[in-house]
């Protein structure tokens, strides 16, 4: 997609479709002198009949008349005005660019970004309205034998005030392609099913990464290494299955200071999770196939930061293993020795992602890095608690917490934070181990956060479970590649 910034007094531009909003009851929305006369008569005339109502997301596509400079116009909803806001613009920006996508036009003219949003500028409008394009022209179809039909959408004008600061609003188009690239990377790992889409699959694609970015070096590990390492909590997931199990590491360089302490981000890649020995219903199973989400955000997200050229160094590790049952799985009561040396009872193989990611975080301790943030779709009781909505966040530093908060809000990739209070770690308790891998019943999220907690005690950390946010079931099944933006918006605040 080709982005161009128009900063005019006017809307009256050639173009395929321009894109205009509809307030509820108050009517057409862009200032009436943007707008040649024609275009003004026959919007005025539709939405005085009742075909539109200017309910938010609501999309109508007309032919515009003879003469005006567009062939197209699409009127989108805006709904109450008293009403707008950041959450609403979104909706907006997502409901135009599927109506756009719909459509033979190969360029758009938007001018949505300077609609006034409250504690939103119109570079956040336009980050926003580029990414949700970029998602909507998003297709899986890598294993369908009828490829989807590309849309014929190609170039958009984004129309922003004539006083606007240029240079912001360019860095803001250019934020949301890469956010929108990362997002697109994200998705596609995640729906690739787990026959395609396993450690060694995962291994290659970061490789490829380093290959196309001078800035990023991937290193593989394998299971010979990783023996060699002690990891022994990583490699007892792995062990009932014939895939073998890799710790991808992937260093993006963009300090000045080429020995700058890291950020760190740390994936959970189970690239599918039967359960193991303790095995899980089969109604629904399929959809194990995303529990290498949080692994494909981090691999969407080195790729956004490595388009965006970021002037700091991240340091990401995935913990990549099929969970199967097998002559070699590991079974419940089983013990293990993780990285750190300390043992770990598994009461449940269905525990797993703890078991992966605590020696990925220990072997995380090596980059001294600033900051940690791990990304899982860790558990059950995270979907239970915040469905699809929130993304649960747990944290040993009260003002990483509140920043990723801040920035979850910000960019509507939300996160709200559990508590990890002292008083839940015995439940953790083992007779025969230092640890066991489930803590019970209750509080589900944050004994697996208390779990991580005990190998993060080196630096400041988070952990982001994606369980309910990472991909949609039903008809919409499919990767939604969160939290691309919140990790990417993270990155971008940071300082070298
Ligand atoms: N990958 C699952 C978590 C999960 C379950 C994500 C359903 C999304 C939807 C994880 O490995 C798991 O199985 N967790 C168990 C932990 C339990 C055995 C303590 C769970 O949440 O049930
Ligand atoms: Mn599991
Ligand atoms: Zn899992």
């Amino acid at each position: 997609m080709k982005y161009q910034l128009l900063a005019s007094k006017t809307l009256d531009k050639k173009t395929d479709c321009l894109v205009l909003g509809v307030w509820d009851r108050t009517g057409l929305d862009a200032p009436l002198e943007m707008l040649s006369a024609l275009v003004v008569q026959q919007c005025t005339d539709i939405i005085k009949k009742g075909d539109i109502k200017g309910k938010a997301g609501e999309t109508l596509l007309v032919h515009a008349p003879a003469n005006a400079a567009t062939s197209r116009i699409l009127l989108v909803g805006l709904g109450d005005k008293n009403k707008f806001d950041a959450k609403v613009y979104r909706k907006i920006v997502r409901a135009t660019a599927q109506a756009l996508n719909k459509t033979p036009a190969k360029t758009a003219l938007v001018s949505l970004v300077q609609l006034p949003i409250s504690n939103r500028d119109s570079a956040w409008a336009t980050t926003q309205l580029v990414t949700e394009i970029g998602n909507a022209q998003y297709r899986y179809d890598q294993t369908k034998s009828t490829k989807a039909e590309k849309p014929a959408l190609s170039s958009i004008v984004i129309a922003a005030a004539a006083d606007t600061n240029r240079k912001a609003m360019n860095a803001a188009i250019t934020a949301g392609e890469a956010i929108s690239l990362g997002m697109s990377v994200a998705r596609e790992l995640g729906n690739l099913p787990g026959n395609i889409c396993t450690p060694s699959y995962l291994a290659e694609r970061a490789i490829d990464l380093g290959k196309r970015n001078k800035a990023v070096k991937t290193k593989v590990l394998s299971e010979k290494q990783m023996e060699n390492l002690k990891m022994g909590s990583l490699l007892s997931v792995g062990r009932g299955s014939k895939e073998e199990s890799r710790l991808i590491v992937i260093e993006y360089k963009g300090s000045r200071k080429a020995h700058a302490a890291p950020y760190c981000l740390v994936g959970k890649g189970i690239t599918f999770d039967t359960g193991g020995i303790s095995i899980k219903p089969g109604a629904g199973m399929d959809e194990m196939k995303f529990d290498m989400c949080g692994a494909a955000s981090v691999m969407g997200t080195m790729t956004a930061i490595a388009k965006l050229g970021l002037p700091i160094n991240v340091t990401a590790v995935i913990a990549a293993a099929e969970n199967m049952p097998g002559s070699q799985a590991t079974k419940p009561g089983d013990i293990v020795t993780s990285m750190s040396g300390k043992t770990i009872e598994i009461l449940n193989t269905d525990a797993e992602g703890r078991l992966v990611l605590c020696d990925a975080l220990t072997y995380a301790e090596r980059f001294k890095p600033r900051t940690v943030i791990d990304i899982a779709t860790l558990t059950g009781a995270a979907v239970a608690t915040f469905g699809d909505v929130n993304t649960a966040m747990l944290s040993n530093n009260e003002a990483l917490a509140q920043e990723l908060f801040a920035l979850g809000q910000d960019t509507l990739d939300t996160v709200w934070q559990l508590p990890l209070d002292d008083e839940y770690q015995s439940l953790l308790d083992s007779n025969f181990a230092d640890i066991a891998n489930i803590g019970g019943p209750r509080a589900g999220t944050i004994t697996a956060a208390c779990f991580l907690s005990r190998f993060t005690q080196k630096f400041q950390w988070a952990h982001l479970d994606i369980a309910g946010t990472a991909w949609l079931g039903g008809g919409q099944k499919g990767a939604t590649g969160r939290p691309v933006p919140l990790l990417v918006e993270y990155l971008r605040k940071q300082k070298d």
